[in-house]
């Protein structure tokens, strides 16, 4: 989604903007934005389109300004057009805003705006800061953006400058990310560290309410009444490496390549093979709470969700507490039912999902004990949980997600085992689950060495308009992750269903031209899976098998076959996963489609 990039110091403040919009590309943008001031004015330029639209704009335009903000806008009010980009400017000029999140009242204050004399230019929600600002703006600039902000109702994250006064950005926060950037002789402002990694690990991550008055070699935060804020700066963990493509065509590939790696760093310094238990130091402050609990909601949006189902079904086995899995955009408007014997988790890459953090609070309001699985560390859902776990999976930049679902899965085998450990669960089945999960990255190395193989079925199947994934159990909410990957990265209608409810109706779509993707490893639905993709044949539906190695009976049934390591049921997910993956960016490859940011899409969904 939207992206915000400021910088204050003494390099050229054009280029060093315009690199950081490059490493917020990957979350989704259709048009991008940067003003800057030099010698007292404010200049601004826009593009519709990639950055390098933006890039040729500045090119031998390039004022060699030692301050600016900048923005790459995913549109929600208005089209995507050079007005409607950012950053708006208010009527003198002066004053130029970036913004993300949605102003809520912003017809209302735009009405009364116009009363008094101001033009707009966009149809954009965003522009009314602008103008606001300028209205309340006499000589001190900070009141005035609070004095604004006031006024405000809905969410933002924002940078301002203003041209008479060169030395200085201000930023607030109110649910949209924002995080200072701390270097030497040079401070930044950005929605998401990515855009200042290259610079500076240093940041201070701003909190709900929080206003932000940087300068060259300062930074100071208060609240919209000016009251001082202390605040603690952080280090980031992740290398500007780790969020490059290291020689790979896409991100999503290099992602999906990283799995082995991802389920070692996830894993590092938590497992207790000889106790046959895990040690989450992120939940040990409520492991006391832990034990009371009786209820588990998990709350997640999207491929988050999907993990969050194979959660449910791993803590009902092995755990024996109900689990609830809940669609976070719903969560909030039902009457949801919590107690203090109730845990909700979040499950969250980005740590900044709207609808995922809106749910959680909600929750907190009932008196639920709130956790999160989070990969961002510093994140909002992060910081506004009780307690939590990382994924460390490292930085996520492909819009599909894919080594975060397998570092969620893993959380959630961890969380299982403490839990299952905590109640019934034998310490001989702790050590299995151990066991097998260090296992893990070798057999998922294995899969990946068979790419080439996955890539030969793309091509096959690259052409049909239809897809459909069935399986069981364990198994079914990873027909749903098949699906979704294959439906947001190709393009092509695809669906996802466990296996059982096929014949109630979506059976009826079947026939030659419908393709169907069973994922039916020799587990104990076995059988009853076979039945199903028998129906399936018996309609002529082409159908590929996705099953364990060894399994020569799928050859004689399917046209074409997946083999996938054993491993324990529950965890047959975390491998069953790569090869659909790999299949669904194939195919997108052979379309011809831009994998890493799919159309309409953003990474990181930060508003409702
Ligand atoms: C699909 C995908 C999305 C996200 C969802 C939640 O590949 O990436 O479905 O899983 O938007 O995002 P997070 O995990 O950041 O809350």
């Amino acid at each position: 989604m939207c992206g915000i990039v400021g910088y204050l110091g003494e390099k050229n403040a054009e280029n060093t903007l315009l690199e950081g919009l490059k490493r917020l590309e990957y979350r989704g943008y259709d048009s991008a934005g940067i003003a800057i001031i030099k010698n007292g004015k404010v200049t601004s330029r826009k593009a519709v389109g990639k950055i390098v639209n933006l890039e040729k704009k500045i090119n031998g335009k390039n004022m060699d300004a030692g301050i600016g903000i900048s923005h790459t806008r995913w549109a929600t009010h208005g089209k995507p057009t050079e007005e409607n980009a950012h950053p708006h400017l208010s009527c003198d000029g002066n004053i130029a805003v970036v913004h993300n999140g949605i102003i809520e009242n912003y017809q209302a204050l735009r009405e009364e705006l116009k009363k008094k004399g101001h033009k707009f230019v966009s149809e954009t929600d965003s522009e009314v800061l602008a103008h606001l600002i300028e209205e309340f703006y006499k000589n001190d600039f900070k009141r005035a953006v609070c004095e604004a902000l006031k006024l405000v109702e809905g969410t933002y994250g924002i940078a301002v400058i203003a041209g008479d006064k060169p030395q200085e950005i201000i930023v607030a926060r109110k649910g949209s990310p924002l995080v200072l950037g701390i270097g030497e002789n040079e401070n930044f402002v950005a929605s998401d560290v990515a855009a200042i990694l290259g610079y500076t690990k240093q940041v201070v991550y701003l909190n709900d309410g929080e206003i932000a008055k940087i300068t060259k070699n300062n930074f100071e935060i208060t609240d919209l009444d000016e009251k001082k804020i202390d605040s603690e700066i952080s280090e980031i963990e992740w290398s500007l490496e780790e969020s490059q493509k290291g020689g790979h065509d896409h991100f999503m590939l290099k992602e999906i390549m990283e799995q082995p790696k991802v389920i070692v760093d996830s894993t590092r310094g938590r497992l207790m093979p000889d106790e046959g238990t895990v040690r989450l130091g992120g939940l040990e402050a409520v492991e006391e709470k832990l034990r009371k609990i009786e209820r588990i909601i998990i709350l997640a949006c999207g491929t988050a969700r999907y993990a969050g189902l194979v959660g449910e079904y791993m803590m009902e086995e092995y755990a024996e507490i109900p689990v609830e899995v809940e669609f976070a955009s719903e969560f909030r408007y039902r009457k949801p039912i919590l107690d203090e014997r109730t845990a909700v988790i979040a499950i969250s890459q980005s740590g900044e999902t709207a609808d995922t953090l809106a749910a959680i609070r909600e929750a907190k309001r009932k008196g639920a004990l709130t956790l999160g699985i989070v990969n961002v560390v510093g994140s909002t859902i992060a910081r506004e949980t009780d307690a939590g776990v990382y994924n460390h999976a490292g930085p996520e930049i492909a819009v599909a997600s894919t080594k975060a679902f397998t570092s969620q899965l893993i959380v959630l085998t961890l969380m299982t085992v403490l839990l299952g450990r905590q109640r019934k669960m034998s310490e001989v089945t702790g050590r299995r689950i151990i066991e097998e999960i260090e296992k893990l990255p070798k057999k998922i190395e294995k899969i990946l060495g068979a790419k080439d193989d996955i890539k030969k079925l793309a091509k096959k199947y690259a052409d049909y308009p239809n897809f459909m994934y069935l399986g069981r159990k364990y198994c079914f909410p990873l027909a749903e992750e098949g699906a979704l990957k294959l439906k947001e990265i190709s393009y092509i209608h695809s669906e996802g269903f466990a296996a059982g409810e096929m014949k109630h109706g979506s059976i009826a779509l079947i026939d030659e031209d419908f393709p169907v993707f069973a994922i039916a490893p020799k587990d104990s639905v076995y059988e009853k899976n076979i039945s199903n993709i028998e129906e399936i044949r018996a309609r002529m539906g082409k159908i590929i098998i996705l099953t364990t190695e060894g399994n020569k009976e799928a050859e004689k049934i399917a046209d074409d076959v997946i083999y996938i390591p054993k491993t324990l049921e529950m965890l047959t997910p975390i491998l069953g996963v790569v090869p659909l993956q790999l299949f669904a960016y194939y195919i997108s490859c052979f379309r011809g489609l831009d994998v890493d940011k799919p159309r309409n899409l953003a990474k990181s969904v930060t508003v409702e």
